[in-house]
């Protein structure tokens, strides 16, 4: 295994569109699968804390599901309903199984 990268869940364990919380340390990660390509950041919204895992996915954003701001999976970063930006993590799929850079 490459220094930093923890295999965190096999990749048909997540539905395209969707999102799945995992836990690596004391992070808690947002994981989407958004149809063939996984991104990652922190599953705490920049407004308040929501758990964006349980968003709704649009093309490479999710909505909060607390307040819906809608988070840019790519950079974290807010694209509508405020301003802030929750940390993105790098990922990619080998063999079956996803794995995070953290
Ligand atoms: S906590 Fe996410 S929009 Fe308010």
């Amino acid at each position: 295994m490459e220094k930093g990268w923890r295999v965190v869940k096999d990749a048909e364990l997540i539905p395209a569109k969707e999102g799945r919380r995992v836990k690596i340390g004391e992070n808690e990660i947002a994981l989407f699968n958004l149809g063939g390509d996984f991104l990652a950041v922190d599953n705490r919204c920049p407004h308040k804390e929501g758990p964006l895992a349980d968003g709704i996915v649009a093309g490479k954003a999710v909505f909060c599901p607390l307040h819906n701001w809608k988070i840019s999976l790519e950079t974290g970063c807010a694209l509508s309903g405020g301003t802030g930006q929750v940390k993105s993590y790098p990922v990619k799929l080998k063999d079956g199984k996803i794995h995070i850079h953290v």
